[in-house]
C-alpha cells in the first residue's frame, strides 16, 4: 500500500467558494473563519481535501482569478491569520487544504502591470507580454468568446498591445521572462510556507507564446511546470500540484510528464459525456473517453468532477455533440455562456434524485479522485438571471430559515441573492433538512463516501468494461491484488434485466450500498435487474 504522500490517489476532494459557504462576521460574504466553523459539517461529509477558489486581493472582475496583490487575502474573507486557522483546524481533522494558484495573468490592478504600462523603461514592463500590432499568435483560440474579440487590448498608457487569454483585465504574465517565474516560484513559496497543502494550478496550456502554434501545451510551459514541481518536491514533499488544462486525454498526459510534472490533472473530456450519456441513456460516450485515456505514470491521478464554479465547458466535444448538449440542457439563451452551460448538476439534471444519485456513483467508482462542487452533495440549484458564472456560486444552503444559516446580514446585503426558482428554494433544498432524512441525496452522496473509503481498490485499481445485452448499462470491474468490484450503472430510465459473465464463481457477493441479497443463478453468471438509473457495488470475492 502506498506511503502517506501519495495521500491524494484516492482523496475527496470538495471545491469551495469561501463567499458562499458561511459568514462569520455578518457582512453578507462568506468567509475563511466561516469555513473553518463549517469544517465539522465536511468531515462528517468525508471530505479529505479542499480546494479553495481565490482568495487573493483583486478588483473581482474574474471573481478573484484576477489577482492585484499574491501576498494579501482580500479583506471580506479575512486575514493570513484566518487562513492559517482555518488550515490547522483542517489538518486536526485529518482535512487537507489546497488554494488556487494563478500564474498566466495577473490583474489590470497588479502593480507589475501599471508599472509597466506606464513606462517602457520600467522592470516590470517585460513582465507582460507587448506588442504594436495585434496580428501576433493568430492561430490561439479565444477563450472567452462571449466577451473577447481578440487576445490582444491596445492599452493607451503603454502605447502597444498586451496579450491576454482570458478577459481584458487579465493581462498574461510573461513566462520568457526568468524574473516572472522566479517571482511565481516566490508565491509558492509563501503559501506552503504558511502551511497550504498544495495548489489547483489555474489555466497552465497558456504560459508561453509561440508564433505559429496555438500557444497552448508548448514544451516551454512543461519545462516551467517542471521546475515548480521540483521546487515543491525538494522543499515540501508531500505537497501536491493539480492541473487545470481543459484539453484532450492524450494532450493532458504531458502534464503528469514522468512522474515529474503534475500529481494531479482535472479530466475534463470525461465530464461532459456523463451527460450526454445520462440523457442519451446509453453508456457509450462515457466508455468511449475512458477508453482514450492513457494510463498515467506511478504517483498520479485524474481528477474527476461533475461540476465546477465555471460554465459546464463544451471545449472537449465536436460541434455537433455541443448543439446537442445545448439543445438538451440548455434551452434557454441565458443558460449558455462561452462554449458551455453555466447550471448546477441539480438543475441540469432534472432534481431528479434517482439520476443526480447515479451521477455520483459514477463519479466515485469510475477511475479518479473525485471533486465536489459545494452545494452539489444537497442537489443546490442555481439562478440563471445572474450575470456570468455567478449564477452557480450562490450562498450556501444550509437550513430553511429567513437567513439560510449563512448569514446574520439581511439577504439583500448578501454578495449574491439564495437561489430562488421553485424546487430549489433554501426551504425547499438545505443541509439540516437533508441531514434529517436517511433517504435524501446528502446520505447517499455520504454513504458512497463512506464505502469508497474503505475500498482502496476505487483509488487505486484498475477498470475493466464487461459486455452487457443492454447499452444503457454500464457495467465494470475495478481491480487490484485481493480486491475486485463490481459495478452496474442503469442509464436508462426504464428497468434493464442482464446477464453479467463471472471470470469465476464467487464465494461471495456484497451489495455495499443497498444491501440487498445478490446471488448466482447457477454456472458463472449474475442476472441482474436494475430499476430506472439505478446503481449497484457489488463486492466480489473469488476463490483464492
Ligand atoms: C480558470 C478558472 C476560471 C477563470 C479562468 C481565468 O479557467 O476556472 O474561473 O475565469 O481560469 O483565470
Amino acid at each position: 500500500m502506498p506511503d502517506d504522500r501519495q495521500w491524494y490517489i484516492n482523496a475527496i476532494f470538495y471545491e469551495v467558494y469561501v463567499r458562499a459557504f458561511y459568514d462569520s462576521n455578518g457582512d453578507g460574504d462568506g468567509d475563511l473563519a466561516g469555513l473553518r466553523l463549517k469544517l465539522d459539517y465536511l468531515k462528517e461529509l468525508g471530505v479529505d481535501c479542499l480546494w479553495l477558489l481565490p482568495f487573493y486581493h483583486s478588483p473581482l472582475k474574474d471573481d478573484g482569478y484576477d489577482i492585484s496583490d499574491y501576498y494579501q487575502i482580500l479583506a471580506e474573507y479575512g486575514t493570513i491569520e484566518d487562513l492559517q486557522a482555518l488550515i490547522a483546524a483542517a489538518h486536526q481533522r485529518g482535512i487537507r487544504v489546497i488554494t488556487d494558484l494563478v500564474m498566466n495573468h495577473t490583474s489590470d490592478q497588479h502593480p507589475w502591470f501599471q508599472a509597466a504600462r506606464l513606462d517602457r523603461q520600467s522592470s516590470y514592463r517585460d513582465f507582460y507580454v507587448w506588442s504594436d500590432t495585434d496580428q501576433k499568435y493568430r492561430d490561439a483560440r479565444i477563450i472567452f468568446l462571449d466577451t473577447e474579440a481578440s487576445n490582444w487590448t491596445w492599452d493607451e498608457l503603454a502605447g502597444q498591445y498586451f496579450w491576454h487569454r482570458f478577459f481584458a483585465s487579465q493581462p498574461d504574465l510573461n513566462f520568457d521572462n526568468p524574473r516572472v517565474q522566479r517571482a511565481i516560484l516566490d508565491v509558492v513559496k509563501f503559501w506552503l510556507d504558511l502551511g497550504v497543502d498544495g495548489f489547483r494550478a489555474d489555466a497552465v496550456p497558456y504560459l508561453f507564446e509561440r508564433e505559429g502554434t496555438s500557444c497552448e501545451n508548448l514544451p516551454e510551459t512543461h519545462a516551467f511546470l517542471k521546475e515548480v514541481r521540483r521546487y515543491v518536491d525538494e522543499n515540501y514533499p508531500g505537497r501536491v500540484l493539480l492541473c487545470e488544462a481543459n484539453q484532450w486525454p492524450e494532450d493532458v498526459l504531458p502534464y503528469f510528464g514522468q512522474g515529474d510534472e503534475f500529481h494531479l490533472a482535472f479530466h475534463f473530456p470525461l465530464m461532459p459525456r456523463l451527460f450526454m450519456a445520462l440523457r442519451q441513456q446509453d453508456a457509450g460516450q462515457v466508455r468511449w473517453i475512458l477508453d482514450r485515456t492513457p494510463p498515467l505514470p506511478d504517483g498520479c491521478q485524474w481528477c474527476t468532477f461533475l461540476r465546477n464554479h465555471d460554465e459546464l465547458t463544451l471545449e472537449m466535444v465536436t460541434e455537433a455533440e455541443r448543439q446537442w448538449m445545448w439543445e438538451q440542457y440548455a434551452p434557454e439563451a441565458r443558460m449558455r455562456l462561452n462554449q458551455g452551460i453555466r447550471r448546477r448538476l441539480a438543475s441540469l439534471l432534472d432534481h431528479d434524485q434517482a439520476l443526480i444519485e447515479l451521477a455520483f456513483s459514477l463519479l466515485f467508482s469510475l477511475p479518479g479522485a473525485p471533486v465536489i462542487y459545494y452545494g452539489d452533495e444537497i442537489g443546490m440549484g442555481d439562478n440563471i438571471w445572474l450575470d456570468d458564472r455567478n449564477g452557480v456560486r450562490t450562498p450556501m444552503q444550509w437550513d430553511g430559515s429567513p437567513n439560510v444559516g449563512f448569514s446574520t446580514a439581511q439577504a439583500p446585503d448578501w454578495y449574491a441573492p439564495p437561489v430562488s426558482a421553485a424546487g430549489y428554494s433554501p426551504e425547499q433544498v438545505n443541509v439540516a433538512a437533508q441531514r434529517a432524512h436517511p433517504d435524501s441525496l446528502w446520505h447517499r452522496v455520504r454513504r458512497m463516501i463512506v464505502v469508497r473509503k474503505e475500498l482502496p481498490v476505487l483509488g487505486w485499481g484498475s477498470l475493466s468494461w464487461i459486455e452487457t445485452s443492454s447499452p444503457a448499462v454500464a457495467a465494470y470491474w475495478r481491480g487490484i491484488e485481493g480486491q475486485r468490484l463490481l459495478v452496474v450503472n442503469n442509464f436508462s430510465r426504464a428497468e434493464q434485466e442482464f446477464t453479467l459473465p463471472f471470470p469465476e464463481t464467487p464465494v461471495r457477493l456484497e451489495d455495499l450500498l443497498g444491501g440487498r441479497q445478490v446471488s448466482l443463478t447457477g454456472g458463472n453468471e449474475l442476472n441482474i435487474t436494475l430499476g430506472p438509473c439505478q446503481y449497484l457495488w457489488l463486492k466480489v470475492d473469488l476463490p483464492r
